[in-house]
C-alpha cells in the first residue's frame, strides 16, 4: 500500500454512517470486503483531527490483533495517510502515539497481563474486531471504558465480524434491536446501526479469481458467510442437532427433581444452572462475567439461583481452575472428557430431551459458532458457556437410593434477572 487509498463505494456508504448519530455501528459481511479498513480510516482521522484522543482497537486475541490489525493493516495505512507525525512503540502492547497526543492502542480480551493496562485508560473511540468471537461481557465492560472527553469529538463504539449464527448477541443487538441480556427492546434503537458489505463490494481490490474460484469453492455455509456475508450457523457445528424450537419461555419450566451448575473459570466467567425432570434437561439460565474474582462471581451466583435452589447443589467446576473451586459454594472439579460431553448433550438433543430458556443469553449466543477445525479440533474460541454447559450437564449424577433434591422450581423472585453485575 504505497499510494493513498480510494474508498469504495460501500466504504464511502460506511463512513457516512460512522458520521451519523449512531454511537454504536457494526460492520458485517464476508470476508475480505473492506470493513477493517473503512473503519481505520476513520479511527486515523479522528486521532489526527483530535489532539490528546485515545483509541483501542481489539480483538479477542492479542496475537491475532497484532498480527492482522497492526502490522497488515495499520502500518501501511498510517504511512501514507497519516497528517501528523507519529512514533511506534512495538512492544506489547503494541501502539502508535501521535505528535498531537493522541495514541492508537491494540488490544485482545483474553490477554490476561494486560487486560488490566488497557483497561486502566478511557477511550475515545473502541473498535471491537471480530465479534463473533468476543463475549458480551467484555464489550460491556470495554464500553464502560468509552469515558474520554474530547472536546467536539463523541465516542462511539465500533463492531466488525463476519456474521455468526442468528442467536448471537451481535444480530440480537444490531439486527433486532433488542438487549442480548435481558431481551427487551432497546430504548435508543437508532444508536445501532449496522451495514452488509461484501467481498463484491470491494472487488477492484482483490485478486480477480477470489470470489469465484476460492469464496466460490466453499462448502455451502461458509461460502454463504464469507462470500454472501449472510448469518448461518458456523460449518463443523458442535451441537448439530440444536433447534431454535427447544429454546423455551422461561415461565414453561415444569417443576424439577433435581438441579446442577456448571462453571467455567478465566478471564470470561460462565456459570449455567439446569433442572432436571425427567429424562429432559432444561438449561434454566445462565451468568457471566468479565475480569472479576472468582469470590465475586460466586456471590453473583448465589444472589441469582440462591433462593430456588436447594443449598446443596453441586457446582461442578473447570477442573483447571486449581484453588478457584474453594471459592465457589459446593465447588466440585467437574469431569472435562470433552468429547463424552459433547456427546451426551448432543444425545439429549437428538432425543428431544434439551430445552434451553430464553434466559441463558450466553449459551445462545455462543452454540450456533461452536465448532471443530479442519482437524476436527474443537475451536477454543467463544466457548465458555459451552464449556459450563458441558460440566454441569456431564459430570451430574442422579443421586443413587436418595431421594430427590426436596426443593421444587419457584420462579425467580421479581426483579432479580435485573441485576446486572
Ligand atoms: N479502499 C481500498 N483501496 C485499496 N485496497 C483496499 C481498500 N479497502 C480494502 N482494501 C484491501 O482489501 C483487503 C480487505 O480489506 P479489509 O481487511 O478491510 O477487509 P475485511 O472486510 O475487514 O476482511 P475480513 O472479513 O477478512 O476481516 C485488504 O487487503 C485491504 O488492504
Ligand atoms: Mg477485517
Amino acid at each position: 500500500m504505497s499510494d493513498k487509498l480510494k474508498l469504495t463505494i460501500k466504504q464511502a456508504e460506511a463512513i457516512t454512517l460512522l458520521k451519523s448519530k449512531a454511537l454504536h455501528v457494526l460492520l458485517y459481511g464476508g470476508a475480505r470486503s473492506g470493513k477493517t479498513v473503512a473503519f481505520l480510516m476513520a479511527i486515523l482521522y479522528r486521532a489526527n483531527r483530535y489532539p490528546g484522543s485515545r483509541h483501542l482497537i481489539a480483538r479477542w486475541r492479542y496475537n491475532h490483533a497484532k498480527t492482522s490489525i497492526w502490522r497488515e493493516s495499520l502500518l501501511p495505512m498510517l504511512k501514507v495517510h497519516s497528517e501528523v507525525g507519529y512514533e511506534l512503540y512495538e512492544s506489547d502492547p503494541v501502539h502508535v502515539v501521535f505528535d498531537n497526543g493522541s495514541e492508537i492502542w491494540i488490544g485482545g480480551f483474553e490477554d490476561k497481563e494486560r487486560v488490566e493496562k488497557l483497561l486502566g485508560h478511557e477511550y475515545a473511540t473502541i473498535m471491537f474486531n471480530e465479534v463473533s468471537q468476543i463475549g458480551f461481557e467484555a464489550v460491556t465492560l470495554g464500553m464502560s471504558r468509552l469515558a474520554q472527553t474530547i472536546k467536539g469529538l463523541v465516542n462511539k463504539a465500533y463492531y466488525d465480524c463476519n456474521p455468526p449464527s442468528p442467536l448471537h448477541w451481535s444480530h440480537k443487538l444490531f439486527i433486532e434491536k433488542v438487549d442480548p441480556v435481558s431481551g427487551e427492546r432497546l430504548q435508543q434503537p437508532d444508536l445501532y446501526r449496522h451495514l452488509r458489505m461484501n467481498p463484491s463490494d470491494n472487488k477492484e481490490n482483490l485478486p480477480e479469481n477470489y470470489i469465484r474460484d476460492i469464496l466460490g469453492a466453499l462448502p455451502d455455509r461458509a461460502r454463504r458467510r464469507m462470500r454472501d456475508g449472510e448469518w448461518v450457523k458456523a460449518e463443523g457445528v458442535i451441537y448439530e442437532h440444536f433447534q431454535d424450537s427447544m429454546i423455551i419461555p422461561y415461565d414453561e419450566l415444569p417443576s424439577m427433581e433435581y438441579y446442577s451448575i456448571g462453571v467455567d473459570f478465566g478471564l470470561n466467567m460462565a456459570a449455567v444452572l439446569y433442572g432436571w425432570c425427567g429424562e429432559t434437561l432444561y438449561l434454566m439460565d445462565d451468568h457471566g462475567t468479565y475480569n472479576a474474582t472468582t469470590s465475586t462471581f460466586n456471590g453473583q451466583i448465589n444472589a441469582l439461583w440462591g433462593e430456588l435452589i436447594p443449598h446443596n447443589v453441586a457446582r461442578y467446576c473447570d477442573p483447571s481452575g486449581g484453588e478457584r473451586l474453594q471459592e465457589i459454594t459446593n465447588g466440585e472439579p467437574a469431569n472435562n472428557a470433552v468429547d463424552d460431553g459433547i456427546d451426551f448433550l448432543n444425545t439429549k438433543m437428538e432425543h428431544g430431551e434439551f430445552r434451553v430458556t430464553e434466559r441463558a443469553s450466553g449459551f445462545i449466543s455462543e452454540i450456533g459458532n461452536y465448532k471443530r477445525d479442519e482437524k476436527e479440533r474443537v475451536v477454543k474460541i467463544d466457548d465458555h458457556y459451552m464449556d459450563a454447559g458441558r460440566y454441569g450437564a456431564y459430570s451430574f449424577q442422579r443421586p443413587a437410593g436418595l431421594g430427590k433434591q426436596e426443593q421444587k422450581h419457584k420462579p425467580v423472585a421479581a426483579g432479580m434477572r435485573d441485576m446486572r453485575f
